[in-house]
C-alpha cells in the first residue's frame, strides 16, 4: 500500500517527453520511500492514498482551476435569481477528496453529500476535508445499495454537480442520468465537462444528452462558459465547459 508514504509534500516529476500522451494515458512519477513510482492520473485510487498528492499533481502543478470556476458560475446565477446557497442540498457526484465541496461551502451552501465510486475518494475526503461534506456514498449511482438508495432519495436534493468527471473512464451518461433524476424539479444542475464532448466529435454519449435534454425541455441552460480547466503534462491548455441550468424533468431511459 502506499497509504501517506510521501513525508511533506509529494515530490513529482512529469515525463520527459510528454508530446505524444493523451489526456487519457497522462502519468507522472512520484518520490515514494525513495524510489519513483509511476501512476497514471487515472489511478485516482493510488493517488487518493497519497496525502496532498492530487492537489500537488492537477492543482499546484497543472493548474486546475475546474472547482473554482463551477463555484463561482453557479453562485453567479443564483444571485441572478436572487437565490440563497444555504436552501441548496447537493449531490456532489464523482466527488473525489473534496476540493469542489470546500468551494461549494465556500460559496455558502447549506446541505452537502458526496458521492464517488471509489472507497479511496472518501476515505481522503474524510482525512483531507472532515468537516466538508454531511454524507458520502461510494458506490454507482446506478445500482446504489438499499441503504444507499434510501439515503440519497431521503436527502431530497435540489442540485446536482459533477466536476471534471464525465467521460473517459469516469462517469457514464446512466450515471449523469441517475444523479440528475435524483433532484427534484426546479433545482440546479452544474458541471463540467472537457469541450470535445459537447461537440460532433463526441465519443462519450454527453453531446447526444445534453442537446436532447435541452431540445426536449429537461434541462435549461442558463449559462456556459468555456475555460481552461488545467494544462497538460506538456504545458497546454485543456479546455472544459461548465454549463448550470435548471432541471425540468427527469431524464427519460430512453436518451441514453
Ligand atoms: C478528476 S476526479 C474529479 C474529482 C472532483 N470532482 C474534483 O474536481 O476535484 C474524477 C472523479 O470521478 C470519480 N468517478 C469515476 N467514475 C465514477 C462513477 N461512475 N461514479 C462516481 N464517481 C466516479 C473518480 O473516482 C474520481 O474521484
Amino acid at each position: 500500500m502506499e497509504n501517506q508514504r510521501s513525508l511533506g509534500k509529494p515530490q513529482i516529476r512529469l515525463p520527459e517527453r510528454p508530446e505524444e500522451i493523451d489526456q487519457d494515458a497522462e502519468y507522472c512519477s512520484v518520490l515514494l520511500d525513495g524510489e519513483w513510482v509511476d501512476i497514471r492520473f487515472h489511478d485516482y485510487d493510488r493517488i487518493y492514498r497519497i496525502h496532498g498528492l492530487y492537489e500537488q499533481l492537477f492543482h499546484e502543478i497543472l493548474d486546475c482551476r475546474s472547482p473554482d470556476v463551477i463555484a463561482k458560475l453557479l453562485k453567479e446565477q443564483l444571485q441572478r435569481d436572487g437565490y440563497d446557497a444555504e436552501g441548496l442540498r447537493v449531490l456532489d457526484l464523482g466527488a473525489g477528496n473534496g476540493l469542489v465541496g470546500e468551494q461549494l461551502r465556500t460559496i455558502g451552501v447549506g446541505h452537502l453529500v458526496g458521492a464517488d465510486i471509489i472507497p479511496e475518494a472518501a476515505e481522503a475526503a474524510r482525512r483531507e476535508r472532515p468537516e466538508v461534506y454531511d454524507a458520502y456514498h461510494v458506490g454507482d449511482v446506478t445500482a446504489p445499495s438499499e441503504e444507499t438508495a434510501a439515503a440519497l432519495a431521503a436527502a431530497k436534493f435540489n442540485t446536482m454537480v459533477c466536476v471534471a468527471a464525465l467521460g473517459y473512464a469516469d462517469i457514464p451518461p446512466s450515471a449523469f442520468r441517475a444523479a440528475f433524476n435524483l433532484v427534484s424539479d426546479g433545482g440546479w444542475i452544474a458541471f463540467t465537462i472537457k469541450d470535445r464532448f459537447l461537440t460532433d466529435e463526441d465519443t462519450s454519449g454527453f453531446a447526444g444528452l445534453i442537446k436532447t435534454c435541452q431540445d426536449n425541455g429537461v434541462l435549461e441552460v442558463r449559462a456556459t462558459e468555456r475555460y481552461r480547466h488545467r494544462l497538460n503534462i506538456s504545458g497546454e491548455p485543456l479546455h472544459y465547459v461548465a454549463v448550470v441550468g435548471t432541471k425540468h424533468a427527469d431524464i427519460p431511459a430512453e436518451f441514453l
